[in-house]
């Protein structure tokens, strides 16, 4: 049984006819010049909003977008996301510039049926990352249920995740966050068996709590990405230039002999991609064993790897993937990541993708559709499964 959301309320336990909801939502998504670069976040925000709309609610909605440093740092602001959200809605989206002003409190006295208010990002006020009281009850004076969908900054302990619901009595989660918690949930309680994580990125310090967490519950590791360098320099092979956390390299070589003290598998590289500089792609080759040279880096696992790897997701009951196996927005070297990618596609495991950069490759080598779940929370996801608890989860949560 799941337990990630005991004791808290959906958005389906309140009576929303006439009500104002406070909906925060994560609509950060990438921009480029204005314009959206990948809409996945507004497009699985849609369920609550549809379903709050449908049952007769006042929508006041809210995100955060990119990191802004003050409110004149426009290219922060959300209007891109009002007008896509106006298309995908058929419905107007007001956009209140001054999310701590009184402007929301007049524009809902008046709001017609079709209409929702869309707050200015709520990173323009300062009290927003302070988790400021003041700023959450200038909303709360206006809300009278406070809904968090916003699954990907859950994390955050910020004003609108965290001390708004504090301050509020009828609180919940929408169908976005039930349904990431789920999915994560399965990862953690009777998962199908074989279960294999695949983690690739940068760097093994980032993944250390959520390895040690899984190492109880998966039956192995596949490891790929920039972290592989760490594990391979720490059983003695040689890897050149290659990205190495050299003060991991002690616990590397302890995590892997941990690992198979459980009798579980741990996967890394036997062949990679390797240049002499991540620029050069012309002069990148292919090594013949798992032997980079000293002037070389290793920027893609090797087809060898790749085929390894495929066999042993082609087995597996359940997998869960964070992290590319190389710099897969270079073209040169995407094959490795793409082919897992494939693999998984292919498998017929429950597949979940743990967002953040595994979630933009399983989007480019053109297989998204084919995973059962990818989170759009990269750093929520991970912070969950290493038992983390989430701010803007506990606060919903009713101690009884
Ligand atoms: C994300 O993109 O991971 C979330 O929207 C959280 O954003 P943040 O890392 O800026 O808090």
């Amino acid at each position: 049984m799941a337990t990630g959301l005991k004791g808290i309320k959906t958005v389906r336990d309140f009576e929303l006819e006439g009500k104002v909801v406070f909906l925060r939502l994560d609509l950060n998504v990438p921009m480029e010049n204005g314009k959206i670069t990948d809409e996945n976040r507004i497009k699985a925000s849609l369920p609550t909003i549809q379903y709050c709309m449908e049952k007769g609610a006042k929508l006041v909605m809210a995100s955060h977008l990119g990191r802004p440093k003050s409110k004149d740092d426009k290219e922060f602001s959300l209007e891109p996301v009002a007008k896509r959200l106006q298309e995908l809605l058929s419905a107007e989206v007001i956009l209140v510039e001054e999310p701590d002003s009184d402007a929301p409190k007049h524009l809902l006295q008046s709001l017609k049926k079709n209409q929702l208010i869309l707050l200015e990002n709520v990173r323009f006020e300062e009290g927003e990352t302070k988790d400021s009281i003041e700023f959450a009850q200038k909303i709360a004076n206006y809300s009278d249920i406070y809904i968090n969908d916003a699954f990907g900054a859950s994390h955050r302990a910020h004003a609108t995740i965290h001390a708004l619901p504090s301050v509020m009595k009828d609180k919940g989660i929408g169908f976005l966050i039930e349904k990431e918690i789920n999915m994560l949930d399965s990862l953690l309680q009777n998962p199908k068996r074989p279960y294999l994580a695949v983690m690739g990125g940068a760097k093994v310090s980032d993944k250390i709590a959520v390895i040690e967490r899984l190492m109880d519950i998966v039956d192995g590791f596949i490891i790929g990405g920039a972290m592989a360098y760490t594990f391979l320099k720490a059983m003695g092979h040689p890897v050149g230039k290659s990205l190495v956390e050299n003060d991991k390299l002690k616990y590397a070589k302890e995590m892997i002999e941990r690992i198979e003290a459980r009798d579980k598998t741990i996967l890394l590289p036997v062949d990679h991609v390797v240049t002499k500089s991540i620029t050069d792609t012309a002069g990148a080759r292919t090594t013949k064993d798992v032997v980079i040279g000293e002037d070389e880096l290793g920027v893609d696992i090797g087809p060898q790897t790749t085929r390894a790897y495929a066999t042993a997701l082609h087995e597996a009951g359940t997998i869960f993937w964070n992290g590319p196996m190389g710099i897969f927005e270079t073209e040169a070297f995407s094959k490795g990541t793409f082919g897992v990618a494939k693999a998984i596609a292919e498998s017929n495991a429950t597949k979940i993708v743990g967002g953040g950069d595994s979630a933009a490759a399983a989007e480019v080598s053109g297989y998204a559709d084919k995973m059962t779940h990818i989170s759009t929370g990269g750093g929520a996801s991970l912070e969950y499964l290493q038992g983390d608890k989430l701010p803007g989860l506990e606060i919903l949560r009713s101690k009884r």
